[in-house]
């Protein structure tokens, strides 16, 4: 039996220690939010956040995780800077077919919380991770912007 946090709440999963956190997410506690892309480590559309950072929970197997570690899912997302980036997202009308959105969204949370004026460049390496096939980047880009001023207001 595997135990952790997940979006502030305690949970056991019986599981296998190499089985990928996106599976414990996905088929083991329901939470379908977070998306199944490539599986190796390539598009984002997995991302989630392990004590705030965004990690690709395809390549994270759930026995790697340190005990007391806290995942938040985008079932899960709080806070001001999930807020600013919420907001953003609806006023921008990022979202084209929305199959990466979950994972673009948790990994701006994650850059506009710990940077509330990120540079173009700053914002080339966080997204860099998060693969669009509708190619929504520049209103990605124009969001996360929108994002960081709210946090600096
Ligand atoms: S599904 Fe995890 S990075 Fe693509
Ligand atoms: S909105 Fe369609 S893949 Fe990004």
């Amino acid at each position: 039996m595997i135990r952790l946090t997940i979006n502030g709440q305690e949970r056991a999963v019986d599981v296998p220690e190499d089985m990928p956190l996106l599976w414990v997410v996905r088929d083991e506690l329901g939470m379908t939010g977070t998306k199944f892309g490539c599986g190796v480590g390539q598009c984002g559309a997995c991302t989630v956040h392990v004590d705030g950072a965004p990690v690709r929970a395809c390549q994270t197997p759930v026995g790697t995780l340190a005990a007391g570690s806290r995942v938040t899912t985008i079932e899960g997302i709080s806070g001001k800077a999930a807020e600013a980036v919420q907001a953003a997202w609806r006023k921008l009308d990022v979202v084209q077919c929305g199959y990466c959105q979950s994972g673009q969204i948790m990994s701006a949370i994650a850059l506009v919380a710990g940077n509330r004026n990120p540079s173009d460049a700053d914002i080339d390496a966080a997204m860099d991770g998060n693969v669009c096939r509708c190619a929504t980047y520049q209103r990605i880009r124009a969001a996360i912007k929108d994002a960081a001023q709210t946090m600096r207001a």
